[in-house]
């Protein structure tokens, strides 16, 4: 069966039909920028371009960086405010004229490398975090996704984990490698100390320079690079698009 993924970012919208029981993309990604301001009907009408793009008349999956709940998104950290309470699913289903489902973008990076990467076969509890313009975190127990954990917002000293420790926190501030893997590692310690991960699966952009700060992380659990990497938002989107029977 194949699903087209998109994976929906502050900087990029970008898709890809995959073969949803290999997970595997069937194409090269396309990617287009975020419209700005972040709006949901600009943002629907990209998402329609990319599917136009394939030539896309099946299921669809999309990745959204906020929480969503029956396809409404409820909140809204790096996107526009007009999107909390809005039905992004059918206002996408709408522009595109197909099924559509909306999903957390780090729990369809969850999704995919659970189902097909990293965290493939583990079960107790794995939590996943990518590191990007935001910090997305995603929770299995057993193999079982808990949706919306939104811990990259703990507050750690009065502050926003994800305002303090996000990739783009490092590059806002210039921050050494050393530097922001060190501010990580404490970010780390305290999701540690509220959900006690067997394993953590380090995604998003800034886990392809893993080298340059896994030395400075301390936590006791067990600590992976995700496989599938900038592939996972669209694949795992893909696998939150499957129709149910
Ligand atoms: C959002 C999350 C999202 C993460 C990664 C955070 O700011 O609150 O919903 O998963 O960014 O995009």
């Amino acid at each position: 069966m194949q699903v087209l993924g998109i994976d929906i970012g502050g900087s990029g919208i970008k898709g890809a039909p995959v073969d949803v029981e290999k997970g595997i993309m069937l194409a090269e990604r396309y990617r287009i920028p975020t419209p700005k301001p972040a709006k949901p009907k600009p943002v629907a009408r990209t998402i329609a371009e990319v599917a136009r793009y394939f030539a896309w008349d099946g299921p669809i999956g999309c990745g959204f960086p906020a929480v969503v709940q029956q396809g409404i998104t409820r909140t809204a950290a790096n996107v526009h405010k007009k999107w909390i309470g809005t039905n992004a699913a059918a206002l996408i289903k709408e522009a595109t004229g197909c099924p559509v489902r909306v999903i957390n973008d780090a729990d369809a990076a969850g999704l995919a490398e659970m189902t097909f990467g990293a965290g493939q076969g583990r079960m107790g509890v794995v939590l996943l975090v990518t590191i990007g313009t935001g910090l997305g975190t995603s929770l299995f127990v057993d193999g079982v996704l808990l949706p919306n954990t939104e811990l990259g917002h703990i507050e750690i000293d009065c502050e926003d984990a994800e305002t303090n420790a996000s990739d783009a926190a490092r590059k806002r501030e210039d921050l050494s490698w050393k530097q922001w893997g060190k501010r990580f590692d404490i970010y780390l310690n305290n999701l540690e100390k509220l959900v006690w991960p067997d394993l953590i699966i380090l995604g998003g952009g800034a886990s392809a320079k893993h080298e340059k700060f896994m030395p400075y992380l301390t936590v006791q659990a067990e600590i992976v690079i995700a496989e599938a990497m900038n592939e996972a938002g669209i694949i795992g989107a893909a696998l939150a698009g499957r129709p149910k029977r």
